[in-house]
């Protein structure tokens, strides 16, 4: 029986695993109710009484021996999984959020391809520009309030009281790149300029000193305001779906005569009056009209020759109607809790 004992440990320290199915084999071999152990507990009853003392010690060290074995071989085999499974190429990677585009820079693209499609450039200018190009050249009357420091941030200013066409100051609208463009280019123009605009402003939800605007031009002979009209229902229709309507609300702007202000039919109720339009089924998007005479004159175009539309719009606007968010400040905090949403769009 000793030598049975014997015979067994050596046979399982030497045991070496290497796969599930060989600790498998050692349970059965050793460990189980029909294994050599068992059977040896078994034959424990043949022992005469004066051997039962040590025997019975050995066959417990035994028994205990091939558990520690056991045990140990398993967990040798679980880490070796583990290690097998880090290295293993084909599981796929860890899930990677993915980031998302601006609501702000999502619409801008939609307009921008929008008008590329019936062939408007993008043209850019500076945000720090001159009297002259912000308002001068666009027929601003010299007591214009637009000119005030109420609305615009001015950086130098060479005499307080009077406005002069050397003063620096932040863009209040994107229309001074398009007298960039008229400077610099001859028609036919079709250009679109999209950019942040500066306006001192108390921040509120529906007014901010920082907001981006897209402002388009286009000048060459016979443009007419038919065109205007044609250009901005195909656009409406577009970035709000087809069945969309605009109306042309008269108004007034120093660089456009006749000048309008462009509804759109809300898309919530398709006109019918909700919440959204406070019951009119109309939301305004955008300002308008023909180019006035004396803004092509100053920047060297023959106004006899040549006539032209412009259009200008906030783009903060246009995802407000787009995405019904009604606070603006929330397109300036960057909380991702906002953000998140727009995942989905491209
Ligand atoms: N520049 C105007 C604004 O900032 C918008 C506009 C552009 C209106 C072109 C008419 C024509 O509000």
């Amino acid at each position: 029986m000793l030598e049975k004992i014997k015979n067994l440990l050596s046979q399982i320290s030497s045991f070496n695993v290497s796969s599930a199915d060989d600790l498998e084999s050692f349970r059965l071999r050793f460990l189980s109710k029909k294994g050599m152990i068992s059977v040896l507990f078994d034959d424990f009853r043949n022992v005469p009484a004066q051997e039962k003392k040590e025997i019975g010690m050995k066959l417990n060290e035994l028994k205990q021996a091939a558990m520690d074995a056991y045990n140990r071989m398993k967990d040798q085999l679980q880490q070796s999984d583990d290690v097998k499974t880090e290295n293993d190429l084909t599981r796929p990677a860890n899930p990677f959020p993915s980031g998302s585009r601006h609501p702000i820079s999502i619409v801008r693209k939609e307009i921008i391809d929008i008008f590329s499609r019936i062939g408007f450039t993008v043209s850019e200018g500076p945000e720090i520009e001159d009297d002259n190009h912000v308002f001068t050249k666009l027929n601003f009357a010299p007591e214009h309030p637009a000119r005030d420091m109420q609305d615009t941030f001015y950086i130098s200013r060479i005499s307080p009281e009077d406005s002069n066409p050397g003063d620096i100051l932040l863009r209040t609208h994107t229309s001074s790149v398009q007298v960039r463009v008229m400077e610099n280019q001859k028609p036919p123009i079709r250009t679109i300029s999209p950019g942040r605009v500066f306006r001192n402003e108390a921040i509120s939800a529906r007014a901010h000193c920082i907001f981006h605007q897209i402002e388009g031009l286009y000048i060459d002979e016979n443009v007419s305001y038919a065109d205007l009209r044609q250009t901005l229902l195909f656009f409406a229709r577009e970035l709000f779906g087809k069945e969309t309507r605009i109306r042309l609300r008269p108004s007034y702007f120093p660089f456009t005569e006749p000048s309008a202000e462009m509804d759109v039919s809300c898309r919530i109720c398709g006109g019918k009056g909700c919440n959204v339009c406070k019951y009119t089924g109309w939301l305004e998007l955008l300002g308008c009209g023909m180019v006035h005479p004396n803004v092509l004159e100053a920047c060297n175009i023959d106004s006899n020759k040549y006539t032209g539309f412009a259009f200008g719009m906030g783009i903060e606007r246009a995802a407000m109607l787009k995405y019904q968010v009604n606070d603006l400040r929330l397109y300036f905090e960057n909380d991702l809790r906002f953000l998140d949403q727009f995942k989905a769009s491209f």
